[in-house]
C-alpha cells in the first residue's frame, strides 16, 4: 500500500496551454483483465495495465489465492488461468482490497461460486465504510454465507458454496453488481439470467464475448444476459485503453482556461463511460472524438478539447449511469459557469469512495458557491469568479482519488490557495495525474505529513 502520505498545495492558476497528452489506463478494464484472466484457461496477455494501488490491490488477492501472475515488461503482465473454480486459499486467512469496491464486489462475486473458501474480508477505511448489502443479498441467493450476520460493512468472514445454483437478477444502476452476478453464475450450476432494467458500463460482458458457450447476450429494448454455468472460459489477449474517467480532470482544466487547446489519445469512449463529454457537449463544450476505432470491443479514440464558454449544465436522472464518476469534476465546472446548474438522480454518489455529494458542497460552500441537495437533486448556483474574497479551501482526509483531483483542478483554475490532505490517495486510480498536470505547466507544492 501507498506509505508516503502528503498533502498538496495549490496556490497559482495554471497558464493558458497547448499540448498533446496520454492518461492513465482504465481502472475498471485493468482490473476486469486481471480477474477474467485468473479463471480462464490458460495464459492471457494484458498490455498497458493501470499501474495503480487498485489494480495492485487485485494483483495482490489474485496471488495470494495461488494465481500465478508475471510482470513481463512496462505495463504488461501475464495471467496464468486455471479455470473456473481455481481459486485455493489454504493458509490464507484474509483478503484486503484496499480502497477498490470494483475489486471487492467483482472478486467476490468468484470467490461465492468457488468451492472451499472461508475467508476474512475487508478494505481500507473509506471502503470498510461503503455498504455491501446489496452485494451481500445477492451472493446468498447463489449460497455463500457471510458473517457476522445482518452486518453489511467490512470486515466480514464469506464461507463460498460448493453448490451454487444459478439466480435470475434484475440489474440496476450498478456494474459492479451486475459483474459480481455475472462472475458468480459462470461456475454455478444451471443458468443465470439478468435483465438490465438500467444501462451499466458493459466492460465485463465486452470482455467476455468471444465465450458464447458461457454468455449470451440478446440485446432489444431491454438487455438480457445469460451466464450458462460452468463452461470454460477462453484464454485472451487484451490492450487497455486510457481511461475516460481520468481524462475528464484535463477536459475540465482545458475548457476553463482561455486559449488553451488539448489532445489526449487513446481514451476509452465507450457510450456507458462518457456521460461527462455528452453532457459538457450540450453546455457548448467544445470537445471531439477523433480517430475512433474499436480495440478488443471497446470503442477508442482521441478527444480534442478547446477553450469554451460554457452554459449552466442540466443533468437529468438519466445520465447517472454514464456519468457516475464524473460528478465531482463537474460540480467544479458548475461552480465556474456563471447560472444555476443541476444534477438529477444522484443519491447513490453517497455511497462511493465517500459521500461524494456533501463531501463537494463542503469544498463549494468554501469556495463562496451556494448548493443544495433535495430529493437526490443538486443544484449549484455558479458564479463570476472574485478571487480577492476567499482565503483557503481546505479537504480533509476522505480516501477519495476523485475529490482530491476535483479539488486541485479548482485551485489550478482560480488561483485560489487550495490545500488536500492525503493527496496520496490519487494513486488508485491515475498514478500520474501530478506528472500530466506539470506536462501541462501547472505548479504545486507537496508537503509530508
Ligand atoms: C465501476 C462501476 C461504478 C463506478 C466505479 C467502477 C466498475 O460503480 O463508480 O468507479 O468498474 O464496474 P457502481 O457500479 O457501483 O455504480
Amino acid at each position: 500500500m501507498n506509505s508516503k502520505k502528503f498533502s498538496l498545495v495549490v496556490k497559482k492558476p495554471i497558464k493558458n496551454f497547448n499540448k498533446m497528452i496520454i492518461v492513465d489506463s482504465d481502472k475498471s478494464i485493468s482490473i476486469r483483465s486481471f480477474l477474467l484472466g485468473s479463471i480462464c484457461q490458460g495464459i492471457s496477455s494484458v498490455k498497458n495495465v493501470l499501474e495503480s494501488e487498485d489494480v495492485f490491490s487485485t494483483i495482490n488477492c489474485l496471488k495470494k489465492l495461488k494465481v500465478k501472475i508475471l510482470r513481463t515488461g512496462n505495463k504488461s503482465y501475464k495471467v496464468f488461468g486455471r479455470g473456473l473454480g481455481s481459486f485455493n486459499s489454504k493458509n490464507v486467512f484474509s483478503l484486503n482490497f484496499g480502497n477498490s469496491g470494483t475489486l471487492a464486489r467483482l472478486i467476490i462475486g468468484i470467490i461465492t461460486s468457488t468451492p472451499n473458501i472461508n475467508l476474512k474480508i475487508h478494505g481500507d477505511k473509506s471502503l470498510n465504510k461503503r455498504s455491501m448489502k446489496s452485494l451481500i443479498v445477492l451472493m446468498a441467493k447463489f449460497g455463500a454465507e457471510f458473517s457476522p450476520k445482518n452486518k453489511f460493512y467490512f470486515p466480514l468472514n464469506i464461507s463460498s458454496t460448493n453448490y451454487p445454483i444459478g439466480i435470475s437478477y434484475k440489474s440496476g444502476a450498478s456494474a459492479q453488481l451486475k459483474s459480481a452476478v455475472i462472475l458468480a453464475g459462470l461456475n454455478s450450476y444451471g443458468e443465470t439470467e439478468i435483465i438490465e432494467k438500467f444501462k451499466s458500463r458493459d466492460h465485463t460482458e465486452n470482455m467476455l464475448i468471444k465465450n458464447n458457450q458461457a454468455i449470451k447476450i440478446k440485446k432489444n429494448k431491454i438487455k438480457k444476459i445469460k451466464v450458462i454455468g460452468k463452461q470454460n472460459l477462453e484464454k485472451f489477449s487484451i490492450s487497455v485503453p486510457g481511461d475516460p474517467s481520468s481524462a475528464a480532470f484535463f477536459t475540465a482544466l482545458t475548457l476553463l482556461k482561455n486559449n488553451s487547446h488539448l489532445k489526449i489519445k487513446n481514451v476509452g469512449l465507450n457510450p456507458t463511460r462518457i456521460g461527462f463529454y455528452y453532457l459538457l457537449k450540450k453546455s457548448g463544450a467544445k470537445i471531439k472524438f477523433i480517430n475512433k476505432r474499436k480495440i478488443n470491443n471497446e470503442p477508442v479514440g482521441d478527444i480534442v478539447v478547446r477553450s469554451s464558454k460554457l452554459k449552466p449544465i442540466n443533468a437529468s436522472k438519466e445520465y447517472y449511469l454514464n456519468t457516475t464518476d464524473e460528478y465531482p469534476i463537474l460540480f467544479v465546472i458548475s461552480a465556474l459557469i456563471k447560472g444555476n446548474s443541476s444534477f438529477s438522480g444522484i443519491s447513490d454518489l453517497k455511497n462511493k469512495e465517500s459521500d461524494r455529494v456533501k463531501e463537494m458542497q463542503k469544498i463549494l460552500k468554501q469556495f463562496g458557491v451556494f448548493s443544495n441537495f433535495k430529493n437526490g437533486k443538486l443544484l449549484i448556483k455558479g458564479k463570476k469568479f472574485i478571487k480577492n474574497k476567499i482565503n483557503k479551501i481546505k479537504v480533509s482526509d476522505l480516501g477519495d482519488h476523485r475529490i482530491c483531483m476535483s479539488a486541485a483542478i479548482l485551485g489550478l483554475l482560480t488561483g485560489i490557495h487550495v490545500k488536500i490532505r492525503n493527496f496520496e490517495t490519487v494513486g488508485t486510480s491515475s498514478p500520474n495525474f501530478l506528472e500530466i498536470i506539470k506536462q501541462l505547466g501547472g505548479s504545486f507544492e507537496k508537503e509530508k505529513i
